[in-house]
């Protein structure tokens, strides 16, 4: 079947083809794309009470293609609808793809999608390039018009020695107070590394260019992809600066490509947050420090919007790109995102908590307390491959606990683990025997703080990945888990004495 790569092309295909898969062949409550290919999160917004997921989609196969967007909504960030393809690349500003962006509500009560056209143009030798425009589309949550002026910014937007290439995935919001919009564009600076740029518009349809930002400097990678950025009310207890009201606490989230693994940044495409304070009347952002956002395998091109009710909530890929080579089996979906997650800066690092609505879908609970580990484990009534489960862990007083590990999706030929070691603070997640065929992958390492000797882990599997959060979400190990579902085991283990409390849910969503 020949595709248009046009709207109506990708409806009918979905209508045709899309209830082929069937909830059992999902994840339970982690998006996946209705058919096809799914990347980025875009758009991720509240419009008309609901919260709205745009994705980058290629409805037709399951790689990356001609990009269209994707589009799911819910109540509660855990339900998910699926509504049709909101955006296919069949206009002449982005015939090459509908990449990546964002969305707000406008005043008059629209729906405002703004996000990168690859477009083809002409170049100054006379050969056929793609240039990256921002382009505007309005709808009404589930139909969008794309607006007959766009682009609406274009390389004649772009400051001085900047690339009109490489100039993509606006972020988007609304400044109340100003009563106008902003958004964060990504670029490449005269050093070829990531430069972020913002601009100002009233309607959407022109925009001026504020000032940059922030930029890379050839520090952590080149080119940074899917900026997005928040400031938070009042103060936090960031560790050396004074309080200042005019200066908000905020961050900034990247993508980097090409990352050098160094330290904590274990991941070539990963996401780093920038903490700071932001002079909003001056519009300049103060960097304090700079993190990994997830310290697993998969996590990309994080999106954030605020809740009604005052939570900054992220969302992201749940995939690297290297991975993404990889097919563990013949779903007719690829491409998750992550649980929706609850932050706040702390510290100068990003806590994470699943949404507290997942609370909502927790059945049979299993408690246990007190449990003694020496040697490996199991215990009735621990398994699964879809849970919420916290396990607090410490040292039998004796003190002589060298390691705790928790194997998950285990069965005789498979098992993902993750360990803490006491003496070093050391956690470290191996998936090598996940069952992908990079098993040769390093383990994931990571050191935490003071060395602690109780901790709080929280397990959340959804049958083809896990998430796990470290002591109240200072740190969030994200992994897909290609594991066959048929492994289902946990077992415990401890080199010396380790004491566990473990509260373990089924999630069930009916
Ligand atoms: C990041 C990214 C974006 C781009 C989109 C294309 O994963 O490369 O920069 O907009 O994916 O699908």
């Amino acid at each position: 079947m020949q595709h248009t790569n046009g709207l109506e092309d990708a409806r009918n295909y979905e209508a045709k083809y899309g209830g082929r898969i069937g909830p059992e062949n999902r994840p339970v409550f982690h998006v996946s794309p209705y058919t096809g290919w799914a990347n980025d999160p875009n758009g991720f917004s509240v419009y008309k009470g609901a919260y709205h997921l745009f994705y980058q989609y290629y409805p037709y196969e399951t790689v990356w293609g001609p990009m269209h967007w994707g589009h799911v909504k819910s109540a509660d960030l855990i339900k998910w609808e699926y509504l049709p393809c909101a955006l296919a690349p069949d206009s002449d500003f982005d015939r090459a793809g509908c990449w990546s962006g964002g969305a707000v509500e406008t005043q008059d009560g629209e729906q405002m999608l703004i996000y990168t056209g690859r477009m083809y143009r002409t170049g100054s030798e006379g050969q056929e390039e793609i240039v990256q425009v921002q382009c505007m589309a309005t709808g009404d949550g589930t139909d969008y018009r794309k607006y007959e002026g766009n682009p609406v910014l274009d390389a004649g937007g772009l400051p001085e020695g900047m690339s009109p290439y490489d100039f993509r995935d606006p972020k988007i919001w609304r400044d109340e107070e100003e009563d106008c919009c902003y958004m964060l564009v990504s670029s490449r600076g005269p050093d070829g590394s990531g430069c972020l740029l913002l601009y100002r518009s009233g309607s959407g349809r022109e925009w001026t260019f504020v000032t940059v930002l922030e930029s890379c400097n050839r520090e952590y990678g080149s080119m940074w992809e899917c900026p997005d950025f928040f400031t938070e009310e009042g103060d936090t207890d960031m560790p050396d600066m004074p309080y200042m009201p005019d200066m908000l606490p905020a961050a900034i989230l990247v993508s980097p490509q090409e990352m050098e693994l160094t330290g904590e940044f274990q991941n070539r495409h990963g996401n780093i947050v920038l903490t700071g304070r932001y002079d909003r009347r001056n519009h300049h952002f103060i960097r304090e420090t700079v993190h990994a956002v997830d310290d697993g395998y998969d996590f990309y091109a994080a999106q954030t919007l605020l809740a009604p009710d005052g939570r900054r909530i992220m969302i992201a890929w749940m995939q690297g790109w290297e991975n993404a080579r990889v097919r563990q089996n013949d779903n007719l979906w690829f491409g998750m995102m992550t649980l929706p997650r609850e932050v706040s800066i702390r510290r100068g690092r990003l806590f994470q908590q699943p949404v507290r609505e997942l609370e909502k879908y927790r059945t049979c609970p299993v408690r246990k307390e007190g449990i003694m580990v020496s040697g490996s484990i199991s215990l009735e009534g621990i398994r699964g491959r879809c849970l919420d489960m916290t396990v607090q862990v410490r040292q039998k007083e004796d003190g002589d606990c060298r390691s705790f590990s928790v194997c998950i999706a285990a069965d005789q030929a498979h098992g993902s683990t993750l360990r803490y070691d006491f003496a070093e603070g050391l956690l470290t997640f191996d998936r090598s025997r996940s069952g992908y065929v990079d098993d040769a992958m390093a383990p994931k390492r990571i050191f935490l703080e003071d060395h602690p000797s109780c901790l709080e882990l929280r397990f959340i599997l959804d049958r083809y990945s896990a998430e796990i959060f470290v002591n109240g979400g200072e740190h969030v190990i994200t992994s897909v888990i290609p594991t066959p579902l048929t492994a289902g085991d946990i077992l415990f283990g401890a080199e010396g004495k380790a004491v566990l409390d473990i509260e373990k849910y089924e999630i069930r969503i009916s």
